[in-house]
C-alpha cells in the first residue's frame, strides 16, 4: 500500500510477491551477471544524512542508467542470496523479497529504497545493483554506508556535592552503546590522565577516588563513532571541603589605644564557613569581620576566630594574643628627649 503510495503516477502500481527460494534463485541468477563498472557513477544519498532508531531513511539514487530494467538492494557489499534485500523489475513492475528483507524496505520504481522503523542492524554498507535493458551486459552498482545519529549523551552521578577526601565519584556516561569511543572533558579540557582518574569499561565510567577541591569543575562527555561525535551538556561537579586553617588579616598583634580593631577571618571553604569571634575563649560576636573602634588596653586578650562548614560538619580555629599598650608612653618619651 504505501509502496503503491510513493510509487506516484507514472507507474502503475505494482504488485508483490513472495516467490520460492528456487523462483528467487532462478530470478537472481537472471539478474546478477557482474560487469566491469560503467562511466556512469551512481550516488546513493541518504535522507536524512544519519537516522536514529525508530525513524524512516531514504536511500536515494543519483545518476540512474537510462533503460532501467531491474535495481536489487544488498544489505553489504557482498551480492549474494544471502545479502539480497529486494529488487524492482520495471518491466514486470515486481517487487521480489530476498532473504535479508526485514519487512521494512521498499524499493520504487526509480531504485530509491525506503527503511522504516531503522534498528541498530540497519546501519552499515548497502550495495544497489542495477541491470539495464536491452544490454544485458552492463551491470552498475552503487555502495553506501548508512550510519546510525549517536545519541546525545547525558551524565549521571552517584554523587555531585562529594566531600573532599571522603567520597568516590563515580560519573557515567549514557548511554551504554556497542563499539562507540567515550571522551570526557573537564572544564573544556580533555581530562587529563592522572593516576588517581581511573575509566574502566571503556572510558564510559570516570572513578573519582579520593575527590578533592581540584575537582571541582565542569564534566562533559563526549561520544564518538567512525564520522561523528557528540557531547553531553556540562555537568557541575562541586565538592564540599574545608574550611581550613583560617587566617587571621592583618596579622598584627601590637595595637595602641585609642587605634581601631579592625580584624577579618579567612577560611576556605565549599560552602563558604560561618565564622565567631572569641576572646579569652569566650563568645564576643559572629561574623567574618570583627571591628572594634578607639580601643584600650583592657582590650588586650586572646582572640579567637573559628570558622565552621555546616556542610562537611567540620570546624577550625586560630587564636592570636593582641596586645593593646598606652599611647602616652610614647608620647612622654618624646617630651622628654
Ligand atoms: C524516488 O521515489 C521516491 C518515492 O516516490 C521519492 O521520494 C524520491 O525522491 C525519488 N528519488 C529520486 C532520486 O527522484
Ligand atoms: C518499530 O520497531 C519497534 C521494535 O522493533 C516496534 O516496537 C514498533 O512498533 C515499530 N514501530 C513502527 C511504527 O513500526
Ligand atoms: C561492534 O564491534 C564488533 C567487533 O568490532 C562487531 O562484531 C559488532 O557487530 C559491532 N556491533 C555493532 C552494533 O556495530
Ligand atoms: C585517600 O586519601 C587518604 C588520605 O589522603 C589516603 O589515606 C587513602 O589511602 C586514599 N584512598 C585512596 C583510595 O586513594
Ligand atoms: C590543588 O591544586 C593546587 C594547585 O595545583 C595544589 O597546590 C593543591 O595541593 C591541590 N590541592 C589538593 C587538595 O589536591
Amino acid at each position: 500500500m504505501q509502496a503503491a503510495q510513493a510509487m506516484g503516477p507514472l507507474s502503475a502500481p505494482p504488485y508483490t510477491l513472495h516467490i520460492t527460494w528456487k523462483e528467487l534463485l532462478l530470478t537472481a541468477s537472471l539478474l546478477i551477471f557482474w560487469n566491469p563498472p560503467t562511466t556512469a557513477q551512481v550516488t546513493i544519498e541518504a535522507q536524512p544524512a544519519k537516522v536514529s532508531e525508530g525513524k524512516d531513511v531514504l536511500l536515494l539514487v543519483h545518476n540512474l542508467p537510462q533503460n532501467l530494467a531491474a535495481c536489487i538492494w544488498y544489505k553489504g557489499q557482498i551480492m549474494d542470496l544471502q545479502h539480497y534485500i529486494t529488487a524492482y523489475v520495471i518491466d514486470a513492475e515486481t517487487i521480489i523479497f530476498g532473504p535479508a528483507y526485514s519487512g521494512r524496505e521498499t524499493v520504487y520504481s526509480n531504485a530509491s529504497l525506503l527503511i522504516q522503523n531503522v534498528t541498530q542492524k540497519d546501519t552499515g554498507s548497502y550495495t544497489i545493483q542495477i541491470i539495464q535493458r536491452g544490454d544485458k551486459t552492463k551491470g552498475v552498482t552503487g555502495h553506501f554506508t548508512l550510519y546510525a545519529e549517536l545519541p546525545k549523551p547525558y551524565i549521571t552521578s552517584n554523587n555531585f556535592n562529594p566531600m573532599e577526601n571522603k567520597n568516590v565519584v563515580a560519573l557515567t556516561c549514557e548511554p551504554k552503546t556497542q563499539n562507540y569511543t567515550y571522551v570526557w572533558w573537564v572544564n573544556g579540557q580533555s581530562l587529563p590522565v592522572t593516576p588517581r582518574l581511573k575509566q574502566p569499561g571503556e572510558n564510559r565510567i570516570l572513578i573519582l577516588a579520593n575527590v578533592t577541591r581540584n575537582d571541582t569543575g565542569s564534566y562533559e562527555c563526549e561520544i564518538q563513532d567512525r564520522v561523528g561525535s557528540i557531547r553531553s551538556d556540562p555537568v557541575t561537579l562541586d565538592v564540599l571541603y574545608g574550611p581550613d586553617v583560617p587566617r587571621i588579616i592583618p596579622p598584627f598583634t601590637q595595637y595602641h589605644s585609642g587605634e581601631n580593631l579592625y580584624l577579618s577571618c579567612f577560611a576556605d571553604s565549599n560552602p563558604p564557613a560561618e565564622y565567631t569571634w572569641t576572646i579569652n575563649r569566650k563568645f564576643l560576636q559572629s561574623g567574618q569581620k570583627l571591628s572594634i573602634p578607639h580601643i584600650t588596653t583592657k582590650h588586650s586578650g586572646l582572640y579567637g576566630c573559628s570558622a565552621r562548614n555546616s556542610a562537611t560538619g567540620r570546624e577550625r580555629s586560630i587564636l592570636t594574643r593582641i596586645k593593646v599598650s598606652r599611647k602616652w608612653i610614647l608620647a612622654s618619651l618624646a617630651i622628654g628627649f
